[in-house]
């Protein structure tokens, strides 16, 4: 009897987190790194990685303590002067790590660190320029300082998860993996003219476009593109810049199956999570797709030959997964729980399926053709939404697909739609959005409907009110 105690104490003591032994798979396994991409449309472009040898021959970045940046005037008093004086100080340390929440702390760090920094010469000034938001602190909560050599003070610009995935909501509280409001279309279109030389590299897919088509833009038309998508919108690499992405966010991601809007990536499993952060962070710019190669080095985007450690993306995949959705000020009340029923009898929980409000399923793009073997090895609703098909066929994330999107947290979000097309769930449901002449209030180059997804489009107005009030409780 007394020994089942102590076992008893000393299991509720393991299980509070007292030692927590990760176990953390090996992120670029040559087998899991084939299993883990869905291919793209044109199947003989999908790409090529470097292989586990090669990934691990290279150099783990350190991680170093970061410091918040300040809206110019709003720092404290001899804050920057007080950097320079700073050592380096590397905070990643995996033998310091103990319990769980130990990880996930660490995990954060990793979040918010930037593998890339430089010169704060740059980012910064085209920040504000673009109209980056600051809290009531003066703080800008998209970049960090980094001390990488005393004296140095470097800045992480948009290059770590932050950057993107950080949220200031209008009560001025910071929501970190949220769908970002980084203006990073507008730094794009402030920096125009530099930032121009790195679009072939990023979006570059000659079997849709050659190069010197694709190039033939003007400096203006690469400001106006980039200028057009609001903050939670951008044309993140291997998508293009006039069929850009939302941001998505990444509160509850752990149950979702499919990453990006075109389902380009599977999620079985943390490893899974791992390797999406590797592929995004330069694996994908260096890849081979066909006899393509977007750049032989990460080229400016990645420092060459350097790599996450697996510990710190397994510390960063769980931070991840601990994300909490923010408290959510609509309830559910008369006019919302109609609205529940609007939302059943309009079959949308068909495809945004409670509780996570997406089936976790692929539907084809428009006029994409679903090959036998992939309805075998991938979870497809054969039934296509119809919204345009750019994205999903015409670039390198293109895999013939979007994904269900979840609908949970849409109230704190601005960008519906795959390329953040509608700016509102009311634009979103609204029927004039098919209007030849219509000019959406999202991502667009000019007027034209925002095709497709015609669902709940013909509803009165008291139950288009009650389901867009229910939408807003997920
Ligand atoms: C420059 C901006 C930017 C940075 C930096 C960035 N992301 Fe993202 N992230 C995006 C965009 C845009 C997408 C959507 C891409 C798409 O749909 O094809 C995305 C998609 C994702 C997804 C897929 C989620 C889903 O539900 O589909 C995950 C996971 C993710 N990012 C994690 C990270 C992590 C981890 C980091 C840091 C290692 C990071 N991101 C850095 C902009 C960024
Ligand atoms: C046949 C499956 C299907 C049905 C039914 C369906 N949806 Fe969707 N929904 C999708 C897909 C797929 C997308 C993503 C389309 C894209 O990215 O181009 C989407 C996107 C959305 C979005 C934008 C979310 C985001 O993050 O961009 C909202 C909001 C939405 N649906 C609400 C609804 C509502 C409300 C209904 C019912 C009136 C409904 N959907 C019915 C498949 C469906």
């Amino acid at each position: 009897m007394y020994r089942a105690v102590i076992a008893f104490y000393l299991l509720s003591a393991f299980a509070a987190g007292q030692t927590f032994r990760p176990n953390i798979p090996r992120a670029w396994d040559d087998g899991e790194v084939e299993a883990f991409q869905v291919p793209l449309a044109q199947r003989d472009r999908s790409p090529r990685f470097l292989n586990s040898r090669e990934y691990y021959g290279l150099k783990v970045r350190p991680i170093y303590r970061t410091y918040p940046v300040y809206a110019p005037g709003r720092e404290p008093a001899g804050y920057m002067e007080g950097l320079k004086q700073k050592e380096p100080e590397i905070v990643f340390d995996p033998s310091r790590l103990r319990t769980k929440q130990d990880w996930i702390n660490a995990g954060e760090v990793v979040f918010d660190s930037s593998p890339f920094p430089r010169d704060p010469g740059l980012p910064l000034p085209m920040a504000l320029v673009a109209g980056a938001p600051a809290t009531r602190d003066g703080v800008i909560p998209y970049f960090r300082y980094v001390i990488r050599k005393k004296g140095v003070v470097e800045i992480g610009g948009a290059t770590s998860c932050a950057a993107c995935h950080t949220r200031l909501m209008p009560d001025g509280a910071v929501l970190k993996g949220s769908q970002g409001n980084l203006p990073l279309g507008r730094i794009f279109a402030a920096d125009a003219a530099r930032a121009i030389s790195g679009r072939w590299t990023l979006f570059g897919a000659p079997w849709v476009v050659k190069r010197e088509e694709f190039e033939s833009i003007s400096i203006y038309e690469y400001a106006r593109r980039n200028a057009a998508m609001q903050p939670g919108v951008q044309a993140r690499h291997g998508t293009t810049d006039l069929s850009p992405s939302k941001v998505p966010s990444l509160i509850g991601l752990q149950e979702i199956r499919y990453l990006d809007s075109t389902g380009l990536t599977r999620h079985r499993s943390i490893g899974d999570l791992m390797r999406y952060a590797i592929v995004n962070y330069g694996l994908d710019i260096t890849a081979h797709y066909g006899d393509f190669q977007p750049s032989p080095v990460s080229n400016g985007f990645a420092e060459n030959g350097t790599r996450f450690g697996d510990e710190q993306l397994y510390a960063l995949a769980l931070y991840i997964y601990s994300l909490k959705p923010p408290p959510n000020p609509n309830r559910l009340d008369k006019q919302a729980v109609h609205g529940q029923r609007v939302f059943q009898q309009q079959g949308c929980v068909g495809c945004h399926t409670p509780p996570l409000y997406t089936n976790n399923k692929l539907t084809p793009a428009q006029g994409f053709n679903v090959p036998e073997d992939l309805r075998r090895t991938i979870d497809i609703l054969d039934v296509s939404v119809g919204t345009d098909p750019i994205l999903a066929t015409q670039t390198r994330r293109g895999t013939g697909f979007y994904k269900v999107p979840s609908l949970r947290g849409v109230w704190y979000r601005n960008a519906f739609g795959h390329s953040g097309q509608a700016e509102t769930l009311e634009e979103w449901l609204d029927p004039e959005r098919l209007r030849d002449d219509y000019v959406p209030k999202g991502f667009h180059l000019g007027p034209g409907p925002i095709k497709g997804h015609e669902f709940g489009l013909k509803l009165f107005h008291d139950d288009k009110e009650a389901l867009i009030a229910f939408l807003k409780t997920l």
